[in-house]
């Protein structure tokens, strides 16, 4: 069934206004579009828990700091409607950017301490967008449920973070990343990898689990990082902006594996940057 498209923030109000009258669960799962089997997963998970289902669709400008990564990010509106159409989900908001932004809006939500290093010190303000575009969609859709990929790691924990400081009444589930056969992470950005880039694209990943694998057996972890680095620039990449290994909710440095750590990185191949991100 055809999902029911909503553009405006009052019609969606009515909507799950009526669902939590009737005491139904809401789950929501945010995206920016351009939908993947990644997506996808994140809306069986939400479909087999909750009574109703909002996909959000909205491409943040709050978040993207080069205003070329903003324009180029692919936008697929009716594709994306028709998937979600095949997995039955009632609501699709897709508000324009006016709508989420007002006139005279003023607030910004920043998460200290988790949004700082990696992507937050290469993308300056990016988790502040996240997280200020997030508090919104959870405001609008008043969901009891929201469901986000572990793919982009270090938003998850901002999103944990923010809900634990203001004890918004949602619970987040963070859903396992989706890979290609050959281990390249689904995302967005992938469609617009060249044949060539698509082809070496996999080597993130590859290097990442070698150098988890000589972690756990006992390689210093600077050294296992070192030699990932190399071994992503030798494969292909132009440049790794980072390749390093974190506690796993407040990512800070660590150097040995005695608490739970993930290795989180980000390259560039062409002109796509590449996150990626393992539990060690
Ligand atoms: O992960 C994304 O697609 C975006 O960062 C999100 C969570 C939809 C906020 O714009």
């Amino acid at each position: 069934m055809r999902p029911e498209i909503i553009r405006h923030v009052p019609a969606l109000t009515q909507r799950v206004t009526g669902w939590r009258k009737g005491g139904q669960e809401i789950g929501v799962v945010p995206t920016m579009g351009a939908l993947h089997e990644g997506h996808l997963s994140l809306v069986r998970a939400a479909k087999a828990d909750c009574d109703r289902v909002i996909v959000t669709i909205f491409v943040n400008p709050k978040q993207f700091n080069n205003p070329a990564d903003l324009e180029k990010y692919p936008r697929t509106e009716a594709e994306d409607v028709a998937l979600l159409a095949s997995l039955g989900v009632d609501v699709v908001f897709m508000p324009l950017p006016a709508k989420v932004y007002p006139e005279g809006f003023a607030t910004s939500v920043s998460v200290s301490g988790v949004s700082g290093p990696l992507e937050g010190s290469h993308r300056p303000g990016h988790f502040d967008g996240v997280a200020t575009v997030v508090a919104k969609l959870f405001g609008m859709t008043q969901a009891h449920r929201a469901y986000f990929g572990q793919k982009d790691w270090q938003q998850l924990q901002v999103v944990l973070r923010m809900v634990a400081d203001l004890n918004m009444p949602v619970k987040i589930i963070g859903c396992e990343t989706i890979r290609e056969a050959d281990g390249l992470a689904m995302s967005s950005r992938n469609a617009r990898l060249d044949t060539a880039s698509r082809a070496k694209a996999p080597a993130l990943y590859n290097a990442m689990q070698r150098a988890a694998a000589a972690i756990r057996g006992g390689m210093p972890v600077p050294a296992a990082m070192k030699q990932a680095r190399a071994e992503v620039l030798a494969a292909g990449f132009d440049e790794v902006d980072y390749i390093e290994l974190r506690s796993a909710a407040l990512l800070e440095r660590v150097s040995d594996l005695e608490a739970p750590a993930r290795m989180l990185a980000a390259a560039v191949i062409g002109d796509v940057r590449l996150i990626d991100n393992i539990a060690v």
